[in-house]
């Protein structure tokens, strides 16, 4: 096995469509932070890069529902996801924009290589489109029933609920999500990546860990839910998949013929990840082909579970077909966080969102990240709750590290001036605290961050016994040598707490170091805290969380959800238009005269109505929600000018404006006085 001189640390490029939420953090933003500062504390050289996922349907689909540019989502979540990573103290070397110059050379470049390989194939073939919208459909813009689970709203590239990774035609009943209507075939030329023939040596570096007679990485460290997921794919036969789109937005496909053509956004982002280290070597003075093109190092994928197949398997065939790079060591993939019994759901807007929780709570970083970490869906769908973050906080971080730290500092302060009394130490409470070390390490090493949290707790705890069976408090009065070397002990306990608690509270530990005036955090150094030495006065590291928190939170969830549910979205913006045309149009007031079901059907009536220049026909689909008796002598609003067409073999000559509500109620315009027939509106 290569014994490697550098890491390099990705985190899953979130999708500039949305704010960062706890499911976010828990899947692959806290792990991986807390292992970066883990190996930065052991002076490992480690870069951690990540960045916003600019391109993709997921972008373009949130700006049509919002009305806005693409370029306007992108911007806005990339500055708000950036800046709540960076006040949260997610301490990326870079964040980067797949939207950026670089990025968008660094991808396009990367697909000509791929393409002078001989990487893809060229095919035209039949693919979904859309009448209606006039688009061609892939990814987010075609739902459907997953064949393998069953989930009625798979996506055309991917099912989350399962995380196989699908092709539009994979799905039963498939619809497309810009019309809801099912769609029709049409022809299109794609690059295909040929993935099947790419089956053997994946399967033997997935599971085997090597390939062409090399070792790349232990299979025994990867998890097994991630080995588990890329065998069921795998087994269940590789596909060609097209690695272009027919899309506006992204990265235009570098060649001639390709017109109105992108990079798909799972070819596009992972390059991200090599044009976040190239902006961070340009401007730390690096050379970023040390990061990527070095068998020296190592590359570890944070990421969550539904996008495995993607780091497991389509970018590492993406990284072999090129030659060049290395493939990564290891995807610590994570599953999924539930909140309060339910799925975290954007679209119904059940999250706990990262950039709020700070704003409330900016004093709470470190309780959140405890909580999180103790919680993590390292191996299965986990859950977090407000009650068990009240726990977390009141019974672990207040009662046991806060109550530690500040019973050692305020009886130094108290009997010795706040100065450190002796230097004659306890060695066996201080040789098992030390043994901590390790077991913190080996349970960071092998990503096991929950295990890890408790072993760094357990420093607190074994202080805290200490205290409760030593009582220095009594001892001073009757044996000060004793209490003395109690208390010294505890202090120099309290500096190797700040050192192990260090990957997971960050703050906590800088505040821990403050408050004994020693260094910032270093592994398993040997102890700075001698006699004499002077403190500085106590703070409270942890506040409770009351029971008044936990209801305000779990109602502010339940309320906008509630809200989420009674909004609805706004058709966008229509372009620009002319008086002129609008003139075109001869919007007339009319009485209903007449009104008669039409038969065989639920929806028309056949109104019979006069506009004051004649008395027509006219075929309106208001039937379930009004009945003829009682329209009969309402004046409407008239479009009199709109071509006749037949309906049902009725000729309809002209229609009627209604409003349509969010649930598709239909509901008259009416004008506010009686007016004549005929008048127009204008
Ligand atoms: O699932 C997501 O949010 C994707 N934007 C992750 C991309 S990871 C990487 F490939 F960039
Ligand atoms: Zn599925």
């Amino acid at each position: 096995m290569t014994a490697y001189k550098r890491h390099l640390i990705t985190a899953a490029l979130p999708y500039a469509n949305g704010p960062i939420h706890l499911g976010h953090l828990a899947g692959a933003y806290l792990p991986s932070d807390i292992y970066v500062r883990y190996m930065r504390l052991k002076k490992e050289d480690v870069l951690f890069v990540c960045g916003s996922d600019e391109h993709g349907a997921a972008i373009t689909i949130r700006a049509k529902k919002e009305g806005v540019s693409p370029q306007e989502i992108v911007d806005r979540y990339d500055a708000i996801c950036k800046k709540a990573f960076a006040d949260f103290g997610i301490d990326f070397d870079i964040y980067h924009r797949t939207s950026s110059e670089l990025h968008k050379e660094t991808a396009s470049n990367y697909f000509l290589e791929l393409l002078e390989k001989d990487a893809f194939t060229v095919q035209e073939s039949e693919q979904y489109f859309d009448k209606e919208a006039q688009q061609f459909l892939a990814d987010r813009y075609i739902t459907g029933t997953c064949p393998k689970c069953a989930n009625d709203s798979a996506y055309g590239d991917q099912c989350e609920k399962c995380g196989s990774a699908l092709s539009p035609t994979d799905l039963i009943n498939p619809k497309s999500t810009l019309s809801g209507n099912a769609p029709i075939m049409k022809a299109t030329k794609h690059w295909y990546l040929p993935m099947q023939d790419h089956e053997k040596w994946l399967k033997e570096w997935i599971n085997e860990g090597t390939f062409e007679g090399k070792e790349h990485h232990n299979p025994k460290d990867w998890k097994n839910h991630v080995i588990g997921q890329c065998n069921s794919w795998i087994d269940g036969g590789l596909q060609p998949r097209a690695m272009t789109r027919d899309l506006d937005w992204g990265v235009r496909v570098p060649v001639e013929g390709a017109e109105g053509k992108v990079l798909y956004v799972w070819l596009d982002a992972p390059i991200g990840y090599i044009s976040a280290t190239k902006q961070w070597a340009v401007d730390n003075g690096k050379n970023w082909e040390d990061y990527w093109k070095n068998e020296e190092t190592r590359l570890v994928h944070f990421i969550g579970k539904d996008n495995i197949v993607f780091h497991c398997i389509i970018f590492p065939i993406l990284l072999k077909a090129h030659g060049e790079y290395i493939l990564p060591e290891n995807v610590p993939a994570n599953e999924f966080l539930n909140l309060e019994g339910q799925k975290l759901s954007t679209s119904r807007n059940w999250a706990v969102w990262l950039h709020e929780y700070l704003e409330e709570y900016p004093d709470r970083i470190d309780a959140l990240r405890y909580c999180l970490t103790s919680i993590l869906p390292e191996n299965k769908d986990s859950e977090f709750t407000w009650k068990d973050f009240q726990a977390r906080n009141n019974n672990e971080l207040v009662a046991i590290l806060g109550n530690f730290v500040n019973r050692a500092v305020v009886l130094t302060h108290k009997y010795f001036d706040g100065k450190v009394p002796t230097g004659d130490f306890d060695q066996d409470v201080l040789d098992e605290v030390k043994s901590h070390y390790e077991k913190v390490a080996s349970g960071l090493d092998k990503f096991n961050f929950r295990q890890a949290l408790a072993d760094a707790m357990n420093v607190a705890r074994i202080g805290n016994k200490y205290l409760a069976d030593n009582e220095p408090w009594k001892t001073i009065k009757t044996d000060e040598a004793a209490a003395q070397k109690v208390i010294s002990t505890s202090l120099i306990i309290a500096e190797h707490l700040k050192n192990v608690v260090a990957p997971f509270l960050p703050n906590t530990s800088a505040k821990l170091a403050h408050i004994l005036n020693i260094d910032a955090a270093n592994w398993g150094g040997e102890s700075t805290i001698s006699v004499g030495h002077q403190l500085n006065p106590a703070e409270l590291l942890f506040t409770k969380f009351e029971d008044e928190d936990v209801e305000k939170q779990v109602n502010k969830l339940k309320e906008a959800a509630a809200a989420a549910a009674q909004t609805f979205t706004l058709e966008p913006a229509k372009d620009e238009t002319t008086f002129e045309d609008f003139q075109k149009l001869d919007i007339r007031i009319a009485t209903i005269i007449e009104a008669e079901k039409v038969a065989k059907t639920k929806k028309l009536l056949k109104l019979k109505v006069d506009t004051g220049m004649d008395q027509r026909t006219v075929v309106s689909g208001i039937a379930e929600f009004y009945s003829p008796e009682e329209i009969i002598g309402k004046q409407v609003c008239l479009l009199a000018n709109l071509a006749p067409r037949a309906i049902k073999g009725i000729e309809s000559q002209g229609m009627i404006l209604m409003a349509e509500s969010p649930d598709g109620k239909l509901s008259f315009v009416l004008p506010e006085a009686v007016v004549a027939n005929g008048t127009s509106i204008s």
